[in-house]
C-alpha cells in the first residue's frame, strides 16, 4: 500500500488554562498536534486518519470529508495527550460526481466544548484500483429459497481480473450469516450460492464482497410475499332487462375475512349503441353494501334525447354497462377497485321458433312451437304466463301466372322472432295476403305449440311475434 502520507496540520494550540481566563490562549508553544493523511482519495477504499497530540491535554478529533457542502464521511475520536491514534473514515462509493468537485478533509479538535483546532486540505481523488460488480439472480426473496450470488472483479478499463475475493452476508442485524474468504476467481468472476432457512429473519440482507481494500455491497430482501391487503368483489347479473334497475352486491373484506370500512367509488360507463357515457356515484361500504344504478331512466333519457335512428337497430346486441368500483380504506387509505360488465337487453323475453318444418306444401297443416323464455333464463313467473303471445301470420298467394310451386321452400329467419317461407323466388306480390292473427297463451314451460292451416296456393308464409321493446 503507497504511503504517501503529507502533513497537513503542524499546529500550535494554547492549552487552556483554567476557568479564569478561558478565551484568551497562553502564547504560543511547540507544534502541539500532527495530523497526516493519504493525499490521494481511493473510490471504494476508507480514509484513515492519523492523530498525534502532543500536548498534556485529550482533544475529542472530529474529521470529515467534505464535497461541495456533502459530507460523505465523519468519524470522531477521542486522542489522550501524548498518543496516537487512527480514525477510518467510510470509503467514498464512485460516480459521476467524483471526477467534477473536488473533495476537502476538514479536521477540527476540541477540548470540551471550545475549538482548539482547525485545519482542511485537498484530497486527489484517485479511481478505484479494481471494481466488483456483485449480482444476484433476484431482488427478493422468499424463505427457503437459495440466493444466487455473482462478482465479477474488472480494473478501471473494465477488464475482469483475476483477485482474491471475499463475500460475507449479513442478516438484517447484521450478524455475519455466511462467509467465503479468498476466494479465487476465475476471468474475475465467482458464483456462490446461499440457502436461506425456511425460517431466516425477514428484511433486508447485504452481502459484501472485498477485494484488496475495495469493497462493494448488495442487499437484498427476504420477506412472505406480501398479498393484496383486501379485495373487491362484485356480485352482479350478467344480463339486465333495459327497464329493470341494475341492483348488485358490493363485498369487501380483508383476505382473512374481517370486512373493510371506507368510501366507494363508483363509475358506471354505459355503451349503448356504439356510445358511451358515464355516470358517478359513491357511497360507503362497512364490508358489504347494495347498490342500485337506475337503467330504465337512462334508456327514456336516451329516448328523449332522439337517441334513436332506425341505424342503432343493428347494433342493439352490445349494449352494456360497464361497472368500476374503487373502495379506499378510511383507515389507511389503501384502495382497491374492481369492474364487472353487465349485458343490458331491449327484450325482457327470448322466443324461438322449434320444431317447425323447413318447406311447406300448400293446403296442409303447418305446425311448430313457440318457445319463450325469460331473458335471464330463469323460469316463467305467474305473471310471465298470464301474458298471451300474437303471432301475426301473412300468406302471400300465387298469382296464376306465377311459376309452380318448387316444392322444397325457401327458408329464413331474419331474427328469432320472425319466420318466413318463399315458395319461389319469383314472387310478384299481388295484393291478395290473407293476414291471421293467433292469440296463444303461455303454458308454465314457455313451449307453445300451434298449427296454421295453409291455403291452398299460397307461395310465400311469414310469421311474426310481437314483442315490446324497451326504446321503440
Ligand atoms: C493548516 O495546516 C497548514 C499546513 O500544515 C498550515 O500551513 C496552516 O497554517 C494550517 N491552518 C490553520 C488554520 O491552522
Ligand atoms: C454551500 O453553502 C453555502 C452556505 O450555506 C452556500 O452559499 C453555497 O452556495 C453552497 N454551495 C453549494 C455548491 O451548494
Ligand atoms: C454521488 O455521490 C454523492 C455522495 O455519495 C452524492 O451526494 C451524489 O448525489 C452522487 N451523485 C450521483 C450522480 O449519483
Ligand atoms: C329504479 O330506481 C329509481 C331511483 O332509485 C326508482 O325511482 C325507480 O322506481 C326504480 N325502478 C324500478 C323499476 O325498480
Ligand atoms: C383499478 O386499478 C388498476 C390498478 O391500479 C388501474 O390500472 C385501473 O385503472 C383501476 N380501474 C379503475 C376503474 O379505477
Ligand atoms: C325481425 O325481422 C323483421 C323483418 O326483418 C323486422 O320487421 C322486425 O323488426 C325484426 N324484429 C326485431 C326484434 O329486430
Ligand atoms: C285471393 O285468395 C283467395 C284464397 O286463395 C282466393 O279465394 C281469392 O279468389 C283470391 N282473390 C284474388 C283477387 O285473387
Amino acid at each position: 500500500m503507497e504511503q504517501l502520507h503529507t502533513v497537513i496540520i503542524i499546529g500550535f494550540f494554547a492549552v487552556i488554562g483554567g476557568a479564569q481566563n478561558p478565551m484568551s490562549p497562553a502564547p504560543l508553544q511547540s507544534p502541539s498536534y500532527l495530523i497526516s493523511v493519504p493525499r490521494v482519495l481511493r473510490s471504494g477504499v476508507p480514509t484513515t486518519v492519523s492523530i498525534t497530540i502532543l500536548a498534556k491535554s485529550s482533544v475529542l478529533v472530529i474529521s470529515e470529508i467534505m464535497q461541495g457542502n456533502n459530507s460523505l464521511g465523519r468519524a470522531q475520536t477521542t486522542v489522550e495527550g501524548g498518543s496516537t491514534k487512527l480514525q477510518v473514515l467510510p470509503p467514498i462509493p464512485e460516480n459521476d460526481s467524483s471526477y467534477w468537485y473536488p473533495y476537502k478533509l476538514i479536521v477540527n479538535g476540541y477540548i470540551g466544548q471550545t475549538l482548539v483546532f482547525s485545519n482542511s486540505t485537498m484530497l486527489q481523488y484517485s479511481p478505484r484500483s479494481v471494481s466488483i460488480l456483485l449480482q444476484t439472480d433476484k431482488p427478493k426473496y422468499k424463505p427457503g429459497q437459495a440466493v444466487k450470488i455473482r462478482a465479477l472483479v474488472i480494473t478501471p478499463d473494465g477488464k475482469p481480473c483475476d483477485k482474491q475475493i471475499d463475500i460475507i452476508i449479513m442478516d438484517p442485524r447484521e450478524n455475519l450469516i455466511r462467509q467465503w474468504l479468498a476466494v479465487d476467481t476465475l476471468l474475475g468472476e465467482t458464483a456462490n450460492e446461499f440457502q436461506l432457512s425456511q425460517n431466516p429473519p425477514l428484511g433486508t440482507w447485504k452481502i459484501i464482497a472485498t477485494v484488496n481494500e475495495v469493497t462493494q455491497e448488495k442487499i437484498f430482501t427476504v420477506s412472505h410475499y406480501v398479498l393484496p391487503k383486501f379485495e373487491v368483489l362484485l356480485d352482479t347479473p350478467d344480463v339486465l332487462y333495459c327497464e329493470e334497475n341494475l341492483t348488485y352486491t358490493v363485498t369487501a373484506q380483508y383476505l382473512y375475512g374481517k370486512p373493510v370500512a371506507g368510501k366507494m367509488s363508483v363509475v358506471y360507463v354505459h355503451g349503448f349503441h356504439g356510445i358511451t357515457s358515464s355516470h358517478e356515484d359513491w357511497k360507503m361500504i362497512d364490508g358489504k353494501a347494495e347498490l342500485s344504478f337506475d337503467v330504465p331512466s337512462l334508456f327514456h333519457k336516451k329516448k328523449s334525447a332522439d337517441y334513436m335512428s332506425p341505424f342503432y337497430e343493428e347494433f342493439d346486441t352490445s349494449d352494456y354497462i360497464d361497472i368500476n368500483v374503487q373502495v379506499t380504506e378510511l383507515l389507511t387509505g389503501v384502495t382497491y377497485n374492481s369492474s364487472a360488465r353487465v349485458s343490458v337487453v331491449m327484450y325482457k323475453y327470448n322466443l324461438e321458433f322449434q320444431q317447425h318444418p323447413f318447406t311447406i306444401k300448400p293446403s296442409l297443416k303447418f305446425s311448430a312451437q313457440l318457445k319463450l323464455s325469460t331473458y335471464n333464463r330463469r323460469p316463467l313467473t305467474a305473471e310471465d304466463q298470464s301474458r298471451s303471445v300474437t303471432l301475426t301470420v301473412n300468406q302471400e298467394h300465387l298469382t296464376p301466372w306465377m311459376l309452380e310451386w318448387e316444392n322444397s321452400a325457401n327458408f329464413k329467419t331474419r331474427n328469432s322472432s320472425h319466420l318466413e317461407f318463399i315458395a319461389s323466388t319469383f314472387i310478384y306480390p299481388n295484393g291478395n295476403i290473407s293476414v291471421k292473427s293467433l292469440q296463444l297463451t303461455v303454458p308454465a314451460d314457455g313451449v307453445i305449440p300451434f298449427q296454421i292451416e295453409l291455403s291452398e296456393n299460397v307461395a310465400m308464409l311469414t310469421i311474426e311475434v310481437m314483442r315490446d321493446k324497451c326504446d321503440s
